[in-house]
């Protein structure tokens, strides 16, 4: 998939060690363990280098005009397969509402389909509405559920 993708507001670049702070602020928010600095830099180099190695993974989303990184949005394997990847994203909080997860994961459905894909999942807790939101916002329909450990999972799907 395309590394480098420019939308109107965003610039997608790829995720790597420069993104070690305030990833380690969103894995805090996450409610996980906090990772030292360096163990964030790691973490970043090893899930770069499998990007490099499978050609999906995670973009760093920056905004262009305040020159800052806000989150990601990744194509992954998750539950699903490298021909029909999954689509997911993360925001740091006080970005949240104003649209960038939209206007990024829009940008990385395109991306996909440059690839030839034919399709992409999304797998989301049944809880987790702004995330619904934002897949029925760029064309994903329910496909199924699942119940895991974790809950009810929606199982969401678009043609590409
Ligand atoms: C999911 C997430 C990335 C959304 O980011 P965002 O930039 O706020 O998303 P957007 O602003 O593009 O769109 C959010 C939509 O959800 C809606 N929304 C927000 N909270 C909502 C709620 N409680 N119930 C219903 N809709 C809600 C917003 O109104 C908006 O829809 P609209 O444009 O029709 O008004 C962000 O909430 C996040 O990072 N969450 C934590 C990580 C996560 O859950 N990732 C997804 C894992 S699958």
């Amino acid at each position: 998939m395309a590394l480098d993708i420019e939308t109107e507001r965003l610039t997608l670049r790829l995720r790597d060690e420069r993104d070690g702070e305030w990833y380690r602020e969103l894995v805090g928010e996450r409610g996980e363990d906090l990772p030292t600095l360096e163990e964030s830099r790691a973490r970043l180099a090893r899930f770069r280098d499998l990007t490099l190695e499978t050609g999906i993974g995670a973009l760093a989303i920056c905004r262009r005009a305040e020159s800052d990184v806000i989150g990601y949005c990744a194509l992954i394997v998750g539950r699903c397969s490298l021909d029909e990847p999954e689509i997911a994203y993360e925001l740091l909080r006080r970005f949240h509402g104003r649209g960038y997860a939209t206007e990024a994961a829009q940008a990385l459905v395109a991306a996909a389909a440059a690839t030839g894909r034919h399709r992409l999942w999304s797998t989301v807790g049944a809880w987790n509405a702004p995330s619904l939101r934002v897949l029925e916002k760029i064309g994903f329909r329910r496909d199924h559920t699942i119940t895991d450990d974790r809950g009810e999972i929606v199982y969401l799907v678009r043609d590409l």
